[in-house]
């Protein structure tokens, strides 16, 4: 089957009806498009898992707040079209905003206790923006599997929280962060940089690889360490919103004895605001 492209609600349902009927098993990757490598993984490793490969592009206008980019995001569908058709995905959905948000669009979901920390603190609203559109896309979809990348861990987290506590019949998948050559995570954003910027933007990673090996190497004082990382960042010429050793189950503080880790950090450079994040266990000594 090649690749057909759908607008409308009742046109994905209908071109999925049979395929259901037929037995295949149906992936799903929701995006924003503007496609680079990092999302082609993702719907590669979709692919592999599932017989019918659904993606999704769709600019979510409720997890972008006030002054935000919503209206500069990069919209690329045609060439995106092209890097699906290429791999071999069987529907593309993209929908209108208002075939989404229909007047009169009032309900919202919110993961208390995971989304107003982190990047929720300065993006006021956004996770309860993610959350809704990706319980909606889930409802209209309705598939076995669905593909998140880790780059967005908090959002990954939140989706797994949504999944369990809502009984939402599918199985989450991730797949680690798709870097460039020199480390930095591969974003639809990342077009924003400067020449400049785009020379000093690796830093956010190589410190929290950094971070995370003064940890494996037996630093205890996370705040301590929290601290002269984000003094670092802003000697490198960024302006670091946070810089978090957290436990990677629930995304609070960590402690001396917790062993599953993860580094969250966010920052600014120019216009352009960064995230990324480094996971991994410590082990006993
Ligand atoms: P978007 O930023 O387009 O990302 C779509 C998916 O690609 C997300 O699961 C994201 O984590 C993953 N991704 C982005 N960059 C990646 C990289 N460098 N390596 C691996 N995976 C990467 O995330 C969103 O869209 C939206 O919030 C969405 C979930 C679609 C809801 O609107």
């Amino acid at each position: 089957m090649s690749l057909s492209t759908v607008t409308t609600i009742e046109a994905l349902r209908d071109t999925l009806k049979p395929l259901r009927k037929a037995g295949y098993s149906v992936a799903f990757v929701p995006t924003m498009g503007n496609l680079h490598d990092g999302h082609l993984q993702l719907v590669k490793k979709a692919k592999e898992c599932a017989d019918k490969v659904v993606v999704s592009l769709f600019v979510n206008p409720t997890q972008f707040g006030v002054g935000e980019d919503f209206d500069h995001y990069p919209r690329t569908e045609s060439e995106d079209a092209k890097k699906l058709d290429t791999i071999g995905i069987d529907l593309l959905f993209l929908p209108s905003v208002s075939e989404i948000y229909p007047e009169n669009h009032r309900t919202s979901i919110s993961v208390s206790g995971l989304s107003d920390l982190h990047c929720g603190k300065t993006r006021v609203g956004h996770f309860d923006g993610v959350a809704t559109i990706v319980c909606k896309l889930f409802n209209i979809v309705q598939p076995d599997l669905a593909f998140f990348g880790e780059k967005d861990f908090q959002q990954l987290t939140i989706i797994r929280a949504l999944v369990r506590d809502l009984n939402i019949p599918v199985e989450i998948r991730s797949i680690e962060t798709v870097r460039e050559a020199d480390g930095l995570a591969m974003s639809s954003r990342n077009g924003y940089l400067s020449a400049e910027e785009r020379l000093a933007a690796p830093v956010l990673y190589r410190s929290l690889c950094q971070a995370r090996d003064r940890i494996l190497a037996g630093e205890q004082n996370y705040p301590a360490l929290e601290k002269r990382f984000m003094l670092s960042l802003r000697e490198a010429g960024l302006q670091p919103e946070y810089f978090s050793v957290c436990r990677q189950s629930s995304l609070m503080p960590a402690g001396a004895d917790d062993m599953e880790l993860v580094i969250l950090a966010a920052a600014r450079l120019g216009k352009t605001r960064l995230i990324d994040n480094v996971y991994f266990s410590k082990t006993p000594l």
